[in-house]
């Protein structure tokens, strides 16, 4: 073994075979019924025992920075037990304060210490400082104890990156240096062999401005994934490929269906699953909430990587199963109910769309009178996930407040609108669905797990809650009704 272990060395051998499935953009719940709340974060595969363990940003409602790390561990990626908090903040600390930035932590074992290590992007609260973290521990899952904040080789650190190379175990730290003028690059440097400093750069990104870097690493190439700068918005997040890190790299090249951005994603993270039967590369990424940044959730998907072609791309699927020993995706299968056939009551009604399904969209979903209705649904009388496929055209840049947006001057920030499911009448069992931005003329669908009865005559009814100014819910197009977990 090298000097590191983070994504790579999956071998796997004491993990079981996932039973779960992964559900990209869903509420996800840890063990003890709690929102998984691991943000911008990594995972360290322990090499005893090849469980892994989701190192994340802690955020809770009214303190959504400075709550210190979190960590959660799990055997197959789908069911997470939490663990506290690895890393907890310090009043009065010059660094890890409870007012302190402490983002994007990774965590590496090194040999030479023969301790964990967690770094992450160490700031004040003005970002003023842009430094990188150092605490260690015996233990996994912590506590970390703080060593160090310093600036890597002098210059400045904002998102933060690690990325371990399989082929050597060498640690490398991934950083952009900021949104000065002089900065707006982002970095590759190794560190040394202990992974308690930094050694030298290896590459930089120059002056491209972009952020939140990873590499995804092939057995023929390396691709840097990173995403633009526009805050907690999603954006189109691009990849280069490098037969070497130390390049020469190639263009940036999108990585999702345009205007998607990214499926409403930020970059940041990936795994290599080193199966029996597949090699499976795991993107990791946020997709952050705005309004209320500790709700946000994570978009975790497969990337099909085309050696040929020099590509990487991201698949999208609503559910899948990921088996953690053989390395293979199976996409779960559902049944579609297209809105042409819903009714729509109060002011909804059915638009000409011809990007949508059937050339028709269901439009004007607002408030309680307002609503959509699906009828005739199958369902098992177990939980069962729901895909809602909807169109959002705010733009994210709803309203006359400042705010700025790549599609709204003067937007302010609003990235979603809230819509109301009730099942079979039962609003006392009322869901909210968070539908984010997509774009005009984008389709894309978020999840919600529902307790349909037994049989052929649920209805499914969405209305409009709330997007932070009125009650107006997104656009549908359809839904898709997928099979209970085993
Ligand atoms: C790595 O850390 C160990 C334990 O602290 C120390 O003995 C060793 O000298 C360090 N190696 C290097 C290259 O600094
Ligand atoms: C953050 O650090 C910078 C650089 O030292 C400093 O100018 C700024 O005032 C600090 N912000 C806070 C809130 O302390
Ligand atoms: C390490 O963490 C695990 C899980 O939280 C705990 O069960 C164990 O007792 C800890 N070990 C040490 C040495 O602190
Ligand atoms: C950081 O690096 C950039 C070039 O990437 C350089 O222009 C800048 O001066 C450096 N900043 C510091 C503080 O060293
Ligand atoms: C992947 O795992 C197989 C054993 O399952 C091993 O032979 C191979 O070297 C591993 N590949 C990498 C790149 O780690
Ligand atoms: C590479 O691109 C060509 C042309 O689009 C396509 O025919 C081929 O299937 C691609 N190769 C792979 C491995 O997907
Ligand atoms: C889903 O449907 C496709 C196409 O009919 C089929 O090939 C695949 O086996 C199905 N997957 C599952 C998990 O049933
Ligand atoms: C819509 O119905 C829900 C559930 O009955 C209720 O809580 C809410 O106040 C209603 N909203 C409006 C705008 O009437
Ligand atoms: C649900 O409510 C609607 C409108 O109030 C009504 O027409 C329908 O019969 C109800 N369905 C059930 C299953 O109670």
């Amino acid at each position: 073994m090298g000097f590191g272990t983070l994504s790579c060395q999956l071998l796997l051998a004491a993990a079981t075979t996932s039973a779960k499935w992964i559900v990209p953009g869903a509420r996800w719940r840890a063990t003890d019924g709690t929102l998984v709340n691991a943000h911008a974060g990594g995972i360290t595969v322990d090499q005893d025992t090849g469980k892994f363990f989701w190192f994340g940003e802690y955020k809770t409602q009214g303190q959504e920075e400075g709550g210190g790390i979190s960590v959660y561990s799990s055997d197959d990626l789908a069911t997470w037990e939490p663990h506290g908090l690895a890393l907890e903040p310090i009043e009065g600390h010059p660094h890890i304060a409870p007012e302190d930035i402490i983002q994007r932590p990774k965590v590496v074992y090194s040999d030479g210490t023969g301790q964990y290590h967690m770094w992450w992007h160490a700031d004040n609260s003005t970002y003023g400082e842009l430094l990188q973290g150092l605490a260690v521990s015996d233990n996994i899952t912590g506590p970390y104890t703080f060593v160090d904040a310093t600036a890597p080789l002098g210059n400045w650190s904002q998102d933060f990156g690690l990325f371990v190379d399989q082929k050597d175990g060498r640690a490398y730290s991934l950083y952009s240096n900021g949104d000065r003028k002089e900065g707006r690059d982002v970095y590759i440097t190794s560190f040394n062999e202990n992974i308690t400093a930094l050694d030298e750069v290896v590459h930089r990104f120059d002056k491209y401005d972009l952020e939140a870097p990873t590499i995804v690493q092939t057995d023929k190439s390396y691709f840097a994934l990173m995403s633009h700068k526009t805050g907690y918005r999603p954006n189109n997040v691009v990849a280069f490929r490098a037969d070497a890190l130390s390049g020469p790299w190639s263009q940036p090249f999108i990585i999702a269906p345009l205007n998607t951005r990214t499926f409403n994603s930020q970059s940041g993270f990936n795994l290599r699953i080193n199966g029996t039967k597949k090699t499976t590369y795991l993107y990791l990424g946020d997709q952050w909430d705005s309004i209320s940044l500790w709700e946000s959730r994570y978009i975790w998907l497969p990337l099909e990587v085309d050696e040929e072609n020099k590509s990487i791309s991201l698949q999208w699927y609503d559910v899948y199963d990921l088996d953690i020993k053989t390395g293979q995706v199976t996409p779960i299968n559902g049944t579609t109910y297209y809105s042409k056939d819903a009714t729509t009551t109060g002011a909804a009604y059915h638009q000409e769309a011809t990007f949508a399904s059937h050339g028709t969209i269901a439009t004007g979903i607002y408030g309680n009178d307002s609503k959509l209705t699906f009828s005739g649904i199958e369902g098992t009388g177990k939980p069962q996930w729901v895909s809602f496929y909807y169109q959002n055209t705010d733009d994210m840049g709803f309203g006359d407040q400042p705010g700025g947006s790549p599609d709204r001057i003067g937007g302010s920030w609003q990235l979603r609108r809230i819509a109301s499911v009730v099942v079979n009448n039962r609003t006392e069992e009322l869901q909210t669905l968070y539908q984010r931005d997509t774009h005009k003329g984008i389709i894309l669908s978020t999840p919600l797990m529902l307790d349909l009865d037994e049989g052929n005559e649920n209805t499914i009814s969405i209305g409009g809650l709330s997007n932070g100014q009125d009650v107006k819910g997104a656009d549908i197009d359809r839904i898709v009704v997928y099979p209970p977990e085993e």
